[in-house]
């Protein structure tokens, strides 16, 4: 088998580890850099984000760093990390400025500055966006800038399969070429994990098919605890019947939204923000108005959905600053929205939690010691800067800053310590070969794993939505746990090894069962609605008994096995989250 030595290794191509591959570069140009993704580099879910990036740039004109952490630790419903979120809303804007010298194209004031739009839950119009295509462009920038550097190497459909971590220090990877099929091991003295979320748990949702929660799932594997993870955002306006996002620049920008009745219904759930409340917020509302009776239906899949109107803003800034939306609208829903309203229901969007992790994404292990030589960035982080519900244009903000602060580390980390080699758990490399060729691809008979993925999804999209029950998540744990149960039987049809889609199936997968368990033990767990994670059967906040992060492992038998940890208060005082 063979070893590839690199310095440091970036797991995931997105925003967030090309932002750290860049950082590695910069603080220490002569390091030799890894970046290994699943899929082809450009590929990566990020080029989907499409409303904005958030940062105060213009303190003359009232915002400030303060009044962005103070909106996302609201936002958060007090569940956020206070000095994770000082640390994103004091680097933001500087991260916004290197891009812009970079050279990306952000959409301009006619004075030439950065421009601005409203973002829900934000009390400045802050979203730097470019069009309505900013994770596009912000990706396209970084590439221009990383092709420009020297020392690193890129692995375009390698995918990564387990972290090498012993005696709490991180080694490197085990990870399968999708060309050739043949396991290779990546040997580093730092690694930044940037595997993204795990939208694809659901089948209604805006994230590309790509978002299977891989990092997540390999960290369960290798003992590293995933924190929130019952967490999961709804974005208000999936698109019916796809699920493909509709930014809310769309609101940003005036969009309002309708029920079948043709009323405004947002004034009775934020009477102040209508619908530039925050996510969680709209979600409800929408699904509210659909539960009462107010939805209207499609036909031909049963989705029920209320109606996002641009109309009243004409075809003319329709087509300058919402493109994407109308190109989106035309082909995957027939609706033009300059003529029609838009049909939209909330779609899953944002893994608010992830790797565990503390305000400079080191990861951390149960104990909450870091394990030496390994961060984490991007959405696949739980720093945690957002909490129990994101404010959007928060995401793409969070992975440039961590990005940044996790290959600077990186960097530092690998330098002192250059001329050492990491000594690779060879039994760990073997255990991971009979994982994936004989348990995962091995097997002569069983089941189809698209049905368990299937299956996995409807599950999710049923009993682990909006609103949840105690009855509804035991039903989701009982099923998943019986989806975990046939993926051990899973017999893929395509037995070969060259660009065999059906094993990367299988491993998708096999991390997708994992991570949704850990998502619904978590979502039982916690008795109290808080942001996104709404329980019918306990509707209120409860600080007293619920002000804490969950921390999830999962043990040798594959329980998840839980446990809390204070939530980091330096600022803010949780109070009556009203908007
Ligand atoms: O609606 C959007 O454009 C999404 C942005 C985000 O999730 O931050």
């Amino acid at each position: 088998m063979e070893t590839l030595d690199f310095d440091v290794l970036v797991i995931g191509s997105g925003l967030a580890g090309l932002r750290a591959a860049i950082e590695v570069l910069r603080t220490r140009p002569g390091l030799s850099v890894a970046v290994v993704s699943k899929i082809q580099l450009m590929r990566s879910h990020s080029v989907a984000a499409e409303g904005g990036t958030a940062a105060a740039l213009y303190p003359e004109e009232g915002d400030s760093p303060a009044l962005h952490a103070w909106d996302t630790v609201k936002g958060s419903d007090f569940l956020a990390d206070q000095d994770a979120v000082w640390l994103m809303v004091k680097l933001a804007p500087r991260e916004v400025r290197l891009l812009e010298h970079w050279g990306m194209p952000w959409s301009r004031r006619p004075d030439g500055r950065i421009a601005q739009r409203p973002f829900g839950g934000h009390s400045f119009p802050r979203a730097c966006y470019a069009g309505d295509k900013t994770g596009l462009f912000e990706m396209q920038t970084l590439y221009g800038k990383l092709v420009s550097m020297d020392g690193w190497e890129r692995f375009d459909e390698v995918y990564v399969t387990s972290l090498l971590v012993e005696d709490g220090v991180f080694r490197g990877a085990t990870a399968v070429d999708l060309r050739s099929g043949e396991m290779v091991v990546f040997r580093a003295r730092a690694g930044v994990l940037a595997t993204g979320g795990a939208g694809r748990l659901y089948r209604f949702t805006t994230y590309s098919y790509s978002s299977t929660g891989d990092g997540l799932g390999m960290a369960l594997r290798a003992g590293i605890p995933l924190k929130d993870m019952e967490f999961i955002q709804f974005h208000p306006t999936g698109l019916v019947p796809s699920g493909i996002l509709i930014t809310e620049g769309a609101r940003g920008e005036g969009g309002i939204l309708l029920n079948a009745k043709g009323e405004r219904f947002m004034k009775r759930y934020a009477p102040e923000k209508m619908e530039l409340a925050p996510r969680d917020v709209v979600s409800r509302a929408i699904m509210t108005e659909i539960m009462e009776g107010r939805g209207l239906r499609d036909e031909a899949t049963g989705l029920e959905y209320v109606l996002l109107d641009l109309r009243h803003l004409g075809e003319e800034r329709i087509s300058e600053r919402l493109p994407a939306v109308r190109e989106i609208a035309i082909k995957h829903a027939g609706i033009d929205p300059v003529e029609e309203p838009i049909p939209v229901r909330p779609a899953a969007h944002y893994t608010m939690g992830g790797v565990n992790a503390d305000a400079y994404y080191r990861v951390l292990d149960t104990e909450g010691r870091w394990i030496r030589g390994l961060w984490v960035a991007g959405e696949a982080a739980a720093a945690s800067v957002h909490g129990a519900n994101r404010l959007g244009a928060n995401s793409t903000i969070e992975c440039l800053v961590s990005g940044a602060v996790a290959g600077r580390q990186a960097a530092r980390w690998a330098w002192e310590r250059r001329g050492e080699q990491p000594a690779v758990p060879r039994d760990r490399v073997e255990a991971e070969e009979k994982r994936v060729y004989d348990r995962l691809l091995g097997s002569e008979t069983g089941d189809d794993v698209y049905a368990v993925r299937e299956e996995l999804q409807e599950t999710m999209d049923r009993y682990v939505y909006v609103f949840r029950s105690r009855e509804g998540l035991e039903e989701a744990a009982r099923r998943i746990r019986e989806l975990r149960r046939r993926m051990g039987t899973v017999a893929p049809r395509d037995k070969s090894r060259v660009y065999n889609t059906d094993l990367v199936a299988v491993l998708e997968t096999a991390n997708m069962v994992d991570v949704a368990y850990t998502v619904v033990v978590s979502a039982l767990a916690r008795k109290e609605s808080r942001g996104a994670h709404y329980r019918v059967d306990y509707p209120r906040r409860d600080d007293e008994n619920w002000l804490k992060h969950t921390i999830a492992v999962m043990n040798v038998e594959g329980d998840i096995e839980l446990s809390y940890t204070p939530v980091n208060i330096t600022t803010w005082k949780p109070i009556e989250r009203k908007y």
